[in-house]
């Protein structure tokens, strides 16, 4: 089967197989960890497959709660079986706590508590180094129409409810987090989260320590990166 692979889409981190068949395809978690657009990199053996277990997890977990996604499952150790759909250029940003960009961005203390969720729209466009966007610039350029926009922004604040929920639990505080959303190739009016949920893609805090548990460890060179992953993935209940 391997040798019949058809490599769709290489990100950073991931890549995008052809599928079984036209409505589906195959999610490949790779050990590439970036940072800053690729201006750090640097190979992780095992990240991709910690990744891809993460993500399913929290994929499943969600739709337990009936937040629709593309997930459909996991098929290995790299890969997700995903329904195929059309990627919203946009990195939907969720922070409950102030850290990176915003603190930096606003001369913010990193761990200030925010009152509600903020929500933000990062334009996904790696030239640009991904810019901050309005929620008008997204409806103006036509990137999401205004329903769309409503809808994921209340999907967004949903899926936050739950994963924090979930990751306190585990003694984790979930600082702030990045989704994508997509339109279902097979109904492309059916909006569902897309991409991946992981310690590459969240800021996670131990609660007791705050220490970081997530991709600000290698960011920031704070010490090993799979210990880190190691940590969530363990706490929980991925990996023993
Ligand atoms: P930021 O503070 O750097 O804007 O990041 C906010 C959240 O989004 C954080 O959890 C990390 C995540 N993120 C990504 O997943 N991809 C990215 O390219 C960036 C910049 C942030
Ligand atoms: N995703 C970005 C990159 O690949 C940056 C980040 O996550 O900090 O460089």
């Amino acid at each position: 089967m391997s040798s019949k692979k058809t490599i769709l889409y290489q990100g950073k981190a991931k890549k995008i197989i052809k599928g079984p068949d036209r409505h589906t395809l195959i999610q490949f978690f790779k050990d590439d960890a970036t940072a800053f657009n690729k201006k750090k990199h640097k190979l992780f053996k095992g990240k991709g497959v910690l990744n891809n277990l993460i993500s399913a997890f929290i994929m499943t977990y969600l739709k337990s709660k009936k937040v629709p996604s593309h997930f459909v499952k996991r098929i290995n150790d790299r890969e997700q079986l995903i329904r195929k759909c059309e990627i919203i250029p946009i990195e939907f940003v969720t922070r409950n706590v102030v850290a990176g960009s915003i603190a930096k961005k606003l001369g913010l203390k990193e761990g200030t508590k925010l009152k509600k969720p903020l929500l933000e729209y990062y334009y996904k466009e790696d030239k640009l180094d991904d810019p901050m966007i309005s929620r008008d610039h997204v409806v103006a350029f036509g990137w999401a129409t205004a329903s769309e926009i409503k809808k994921i922004d209340k999907m967004s604040l949903e899926i936050n409810r739950y994963l924090k929920m979930l990751f306190i639990k585990k003694g984790i505080v979930l600082i702030d987090f990045k989704i994508e959303f997509g339109r279902l190739a097979s109904n492309p009016k059916k909006i569902v989260l897309a991409d991946e949920i992981s310690p590459d893609s969240c800021r996670l805090w131990d609660k007791k320590s705050n220490q970081k548990l997530d991709k600000d460890v290698f960011r920031r060179n704070l010490g090993s990166l799979m210990k880190a992953y190691e940590e969530v993935a363990s706490r929980l209940g991925i990996m023993h």
